[in-house]
């Protein structure tokens, strides 16, 4: 199995708004409502949105080819944090997604190693996300990457206000294990 990751570019926009939709609703269609999940991906997933998010220079993409296959893709980007991250230097880790077929595979091993140096090497040193507190498999992922919870927010899909769990891991460890 042949793993590549790279940043996505303009031309990519169109297979990136299939695959983000795609996987998420994968993730998260068995346990909210229809009517919420189209609303959701109406308003953040299509070819004209991707193409915004690949210009923006606050946001950075980053595509996983398995065997030229696309199978995920994560962005980090520039934001106000909540309060509850306190961490030098934040950077979110926006969105981390791995195709259904490509889990449990070492896809995501990989791809969070290459958030974690990108993240840095934007002048990052404090990663934080937010993932909704019932998403059971993430929060496992996210622990055993070392990521820490450290308080909550509310994130909408469609019109139900949901709770995430805020959580963040410093990149100091990045350099020490000489990754960056
Ligand atoms: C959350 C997510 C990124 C985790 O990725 P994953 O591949 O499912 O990772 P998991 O840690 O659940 O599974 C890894 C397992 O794969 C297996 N595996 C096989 N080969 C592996 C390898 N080379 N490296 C690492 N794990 C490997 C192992 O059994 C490992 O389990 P272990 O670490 O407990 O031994 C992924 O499930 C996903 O994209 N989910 C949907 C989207 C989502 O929820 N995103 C988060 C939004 S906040």
């Amino acid at each position: 199995m042949s793993i590549m990751i790279r940043a996505g570019v303009a031309t990519d926009a169109a297979a990136l708004a299939e695959l983000a939709a795609r996987t998420f609703r994968e993730t998260f269609a068995a346990d909210n409502r229809p009517e919420d999940i189209a609303l959701h991906t109406a308003h953040a997933h299509g070819t004209s949105q991707q193409e915004r998010e690949l210009a923006d220079p606050d946001i950075a993409t980053l595509l996983v080819e398995v065997d030229g296959q696309l199978a995920g893709y994560a962005q980090l980007r520039s934001s106000v944090p909540p309060a509850c991250v306190t961490g030098e230097e934040p950077i979110e880790l926006w969105r981390f997604y791995i195709a259904q077929s490509w889990q449990g595979r070492g896809v995501a091993h990989a791809l969070m190693r290459k958030v974690e140096r990108d993240a840095y090497r934007r002048g990052g040193r404090t990663l934080w996300l937010g993932v909704w507190e019932r998403n059971e498999r993430a929060k496992a992922f996210y622990h055993k990457n070392g990521f820490m919870d450290v308080g909550s927010h509310v994130f909408m899909v469609g019109t139900d206000a949901q709770t995430d769990r805020i959580l963040v891991r410093p990149l100091t460890t990045v350099i020490s294990n000489g990754a960056a």
